[in-house]
């Protein structure tokens, strides 16, 4: 398996990067879940509601990072044929669904980011370094940037939620092996 994407199937860093962001949106929706919910001297898995939140920020902001990398890689590389069996109808949607997961992997991070900052809370990153407010205390803005995030939120775990069904549909019941596409060592176009 080569590093970057070919015309036999996408590569190494594609594969990578597509797996760790899937990983850490788990996480944030989780923690995002678990913080919102829980009560402000409660614990969950032991962990107080300022230890959730910074966590949620933290990792947001790694991810925020390594989404840009991986938009440079989209852009600047090649992308591999379209598996022969999809449809015209499913086609259109992948390409929609890509379009809006990619501005979420970029909107969600950054309305996150404006919100705690122009509300004036702050990311103490990893617990350890106090991040400088470039905005400064501006209610206004951060309602509006919560509303971005809230509703990023569901448009992001819908289009998610249709990507993957697409996929299991062919994985599972037309037995194409779609999923193998995105799987390490193995870039057989079905
Ligand atoms: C990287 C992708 C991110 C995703 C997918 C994400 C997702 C979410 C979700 C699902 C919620 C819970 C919404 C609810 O149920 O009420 C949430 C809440 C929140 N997120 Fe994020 N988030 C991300 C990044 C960030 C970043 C980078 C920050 C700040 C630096 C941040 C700050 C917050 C805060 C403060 C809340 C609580 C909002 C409230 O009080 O209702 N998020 N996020
Ligand atoms: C369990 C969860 C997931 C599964 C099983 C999955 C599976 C796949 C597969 C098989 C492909 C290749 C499709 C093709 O043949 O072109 C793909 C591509 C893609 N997936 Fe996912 N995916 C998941 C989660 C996610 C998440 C959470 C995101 C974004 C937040 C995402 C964004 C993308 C994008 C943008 C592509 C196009 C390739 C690229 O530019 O990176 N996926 N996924």
């Amino acid at each position: 398996m080569s590093l970057l994407n070919s015309a036999s199937g996408y590569g190494g860093l594609t594969k990578a990067l597509h797996w760790l962001i899937a990983g850490m949106f788990a996480f944030q929706y989780a923690a995002g879940a678990v913080m919102t919910r829980m009560a402000p001297s409660g614990m969950a898995l032991g962990l107080p509601q300022s230890a959730w939140y910074n966590w949620h920020k933290s990792i947001g902001l790694v991810a925020l990072t390594i989404a840009l990398v991986r938009l440079a890689n989209r852009r600047l590389g090649e992308l591999p044929p379209w598996a022969p069996t999809l449809v015209d109808g499913e086609k259109r949607f992948i390409h929609r669904a890509e379009q809006l997961m990619y501005a979420a992997m970029l909107a969600m991070p950054v309305s996150g980011f404006v919100y705690v900052m122009a509300g004036g809370y702050g990311v103490h990153l990893f617990g350890h370094w106090h991040l400088p407010n470039p905005i400064g205390e501006w209610p206004l803005l951060a309602s509006a940037a919560k509303l971005v995030h809230l509703i990023g939120a569901i448009a992001l775990a819908l289009a998610v939620l249709g990507h993957v069904g697409l996929v299991l549909r062919h994985q599972l019941l037309l037995r194409d092996g779609l999923l193998h596409r995105m799987l390490p060592r193995r870039n057989r176009t079905p």
